[in-house]
Parts: C-alpha cells; sequence; structure tokens
C-alpha cells in the first residue's frame, strides 16, 4: 500500500500532513511525498527520503500511485479528479463548504475521512486535529493583539512610574479561548473570559481569569459532544449587550465562539466597538466562520471607530513547521488504527473510524452531505 503526501495548494497554506518522523508510525506501508511538499514548514525532500521515502515529481504523479492520500486542507474539485478511482483520502475536509469536491470524489468511489469529525472522546485525543491546530492558533492570536495593541501587556513598577496592566477579555472558552487566557496570562494581562457553557466557568478560573456571568440563564448551551448549541435571536440580542458593557472595560477581545457547521455567532456587535477606547484591539479568530465581531472583514485588519479589528485566517500556518508536526501525529495515530499488516482495514463498527467516514466506496455516509447533495438523509 502507496501513502502518498501531496504539496498542500490552498493559498497562503504552508503546512504539510506528514513529517519525516512521522514515517516511522506507518508499519509496513511505503510513503510516496510530492517533490518539495514540505519545503514551506522548513522540511526538504532529503529528510524524507533519510526515512524511507520515495519523492513524486509532481501532483499527478503522486496520485497516480497512491492508495491513502493524506492531505491537510481539503483537495480542489481539479485535485480531487486526480486522486486514484477506488483509493482513500484523509485531510480536513469540511464536505458541507466542498459538495463539488465530495461529488468528484464520489464519483471516482474514493473513501474520504474528514479530519475535523473525528469524535472529541478520550481515545481519539491523538487524532484530535481540531485540537492541536485551534490551540495554536489561540497562542498566535494573543501574539497578534499584543502587537497591534498600542500599550503593553504586563503590569511595570518602574521609577518612573507605574503603568497597570492591559485587560484582554477572551469570549468562546474552547480549545483556542483556553490557549488565548493561558497565553495573555504568560504575557502579564488581566484576563477576563465568557463562553456561553457554564462548564467552563472552572477551566477558565483554573487559567487565573475571571469568568464573567451573563445575567441571564443560559438554558440548553452544550449537545451531547461537548459542543455549544445555536441559540435564540433574542438571547444573541442580550449576549451582545453584555458584551458591549465587558468591551468596553478592556484593551483587547479575543473571540473564538464557534457553532460546529454554522456560521459563527455574531456576538460583539457595532455598538460594542464604538464603546470601546481608541486604540483597543479585537482579534477575531472565527474569521474562518464569518467572525463573532460585526465588523470583522476575513482576512483583513480594519479600523473602524479606532478600534483595530483584525480576522486572521489560517494562523496554524504560520507556525508551520510545529503545525505540521502536531497534524502529522494526527493523522498518522488515525491511520495506525486502520492499518492492517501493510493495508487498509476500514471498520465501520469502530466509531473513530465511522465518526470521520463522509464517503464509503462511493456511497455518502455523512448525514448533512447526503443530504445537501441527494436531499435524503442517510440511514
Ligand atoms: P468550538 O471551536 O466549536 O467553539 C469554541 C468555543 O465557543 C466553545 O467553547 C463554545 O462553547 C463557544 N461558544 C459558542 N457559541 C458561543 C456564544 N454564543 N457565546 C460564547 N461562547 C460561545 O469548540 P472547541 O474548542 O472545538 O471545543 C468543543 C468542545 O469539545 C469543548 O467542550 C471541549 O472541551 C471539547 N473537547 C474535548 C476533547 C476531548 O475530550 N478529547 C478535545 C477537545 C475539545
Amino acid at each position: 500500500m502507496i501513502v502518498g503526501v501531496p504539496k498542500e495548494t490552498a493559498q497562503g497554506e504552508k503546512r504539510v500532513s506528514l513529517i519525516p518522523d512521522g514515517l516511522s508510525k506507518l508499519v509496513g506501508v511505503s510513503v510516496v511525498v510530492e517533490k518539495g511538499a514540505g519545503d514551506a514548514a522548513g522540511i526538504p525532500d532529503s529528510a524524507y527520503v533519510e526515512k524511507g521515502a520515495t519523492i513524486a515529481a509532481d501532483a499527478s504523479s503522486l496520485y497516480g500511485q497512491a492508495d491513502v492520500i493524506i492531505r491537510v486542507t481539503p483537495p480542489s474539485t481539479a485535485e480531487a479528479g486526480m486522486i486514484k478511482e477506488g483509493s482513500t483520502l484523509i485531510s480536513f475536509l469540511y464536505p458541507l463548504d466542498n459538495l463539488e469536491t465530495v461529488k468528484i470524489l464520489n464519483a471516482r468511489k474514493v473513501t474520504a475521512f474528514a479530519m475535523e469529525l473525528i469524535p472529541r472522546i478520550s481515545r481519539a485525543q491523538p487524532m484530535d486535529a481540531l485540537s492541536s491546530q485551534t490551540n495554536l492558533g489561540g497562542y498566535k492570536a494573543v501574539l497578534l493583539a499584543a502587537d497591534a495593541l498600542p500599550r503593553i501587556f504586563p503590569m511595570m513598577m518602574t521609577a518612573a512610574g507605574t503603568i497597570s496592566p492591559a485587560k484582554v477579555f477572551v469570549v468562546g472558552a474552547g480549545v483556542a479561548g483556553l490557549q488565548a487566557i493561558a497565553t495573555a496570562r504568560r504575557l502579564g494581562a488581566v484576563l477576563e473570559a465568557y463562553d456561553v457553557r457554564p462548564v467552563v466557568k472552572e477551566q477558565i478560573e483554573s487559567l487565573g481569569a475571571r469568568f464573567a456571568v451573563m445575567p441571564v440563564e443560559t438554558k440548553d448551551a452544550q449537545d451531547a459532544g461537548g459542543y455549544a448549541k445555536a441559540q435564540t435571536q433574542e438571547f444573541y440580542q442580550k449576549q451582545q449587550k453584555f458584551l458591549a458593557e465587558r468591551a468596553a472595560a478592556s484593551d483587547v477581545i479575543i473571540t473564538t465562539a464557534l457553532i460546529p457547521g454554522q456560521r459563527a455567532p455574531i456576538l460583539i456587535s457595532e455598538e460594542a466597538v464604538k464603546g470601546m477606547r481608541v486604540g483597543s484591539v479585537v482579534v477575531d479568530i472565527a474569521a474562518e466562520r464569518g467572525g463573532n465581531c460585526a465588523l470583522t472583514e476575513p482576512g483583513k485588519t480594519v479600523v473602524k471607530y479606532g478600534v483595530t479589528i483584525m480576522g486572521p485566517l489560517n494562523l496554524p500556518s504560520t507556525m508551520a513547521p510545529q503545525a505540521s508536526q502536531l497534524y502529522s501525529r494526527n493523522i498518522t495515530s488515525f491511520l495506525a488504527i486502520m492499518i492492517k499488516d501493510g493495508s487498509l482495514n476500514i471498520d465501520t463498527k469502530d466509531d473513530m473510524v465511522r465518526g470521520p467516514l463522509v464517503i464509503n466506496k462511493g456511497e455518502i455516509v455523512h448525514p448533512a452531505t447526503k443530504t445537501a447533495i441527494e436531499g435524503a438523509p442517510a440511514k
């Protein structure tokens, strides 16, 4: 069985799905790496060759020979068309955002797994690419904010006077938000954080932040998988009012709030931005899903009412060597549970295998994708 590692082609993408050390985790299989696949992450082809891989001269040669393709980003429609019929693809896939790609893969009887759909259960932690990548994003968001803020983060007591610490408010305390809290705290800021799921209060406080309590009860905030549930419009309006008060008292807001499969909720309104001090900074890492701030322009930094609003996309790619190291571990751990005697054994009775399975040999099995493409839910 040949595992293929293509060069990522999405704009600005610097990560690679496998690092050379990852080869030792793939026992009994051959690995082919596209020429230059690791270049942007600082990994030369020779490092792969040293660990036993062979190098494919270009994408068509790689896609033509690999039985299993491992990628970071979803393939483009052109790449999906190059993947060998009947082979397997493992990648971040976001099938609902990439229906044309899914249709092509399905027509080619490719079996496709979406890394973002790996269940958040203890046994699957080493494979949890959402966590490994978002965690890095939470860290970088704070550094961007610290750099853009025309003030310093820590308190300083000097002979020339005392400087009070920056106030950082983190909205959404999942994996990214908790890392943002930890990072901002290390830089000396004073932290406050809020999440619609009350269960995170303890985690927020254990990192040294104050949990901002909204004076409206959050009912039914969390689903069985631990993800936040969408709330009513009325709730979001109350939330925006509450967050506007917190925003006015903050120098920096880091927003990370997401609802699976939906546009990110708007939590920081234009009014809230207007109420912030001139020079304040909003780093909206929910920009990938439209943004939590009404004024965010995904992929851009804008200044509105004197407030800098950043909507960075793909922060993990800006830390490509380590983001690739972690992703490589995630994807090899996932592959390793399916490799038996050098070939792929897809056991759909195993939750960890069934959960991320989007297409199984020409059949779309992910319910929402099946409905979107065929108009009927999967059985
Ligand atoms: P996410 O990226 O989907 O959302 C980020 C945060 O935004 C979440 O904490 C969510 O509650 C919050 N949020 C959503 N709507 C909001 C609103 N209106 N106002 C304020 N906050 C809002 O979440 P992430 O980081 O992927 O984590 C999801 C869950 O999975 C968490 O419970 C996390 O602890 C859990 N998890 C479990 C793991 C495991 O057991 N292996 C590994 C990683 C995460």
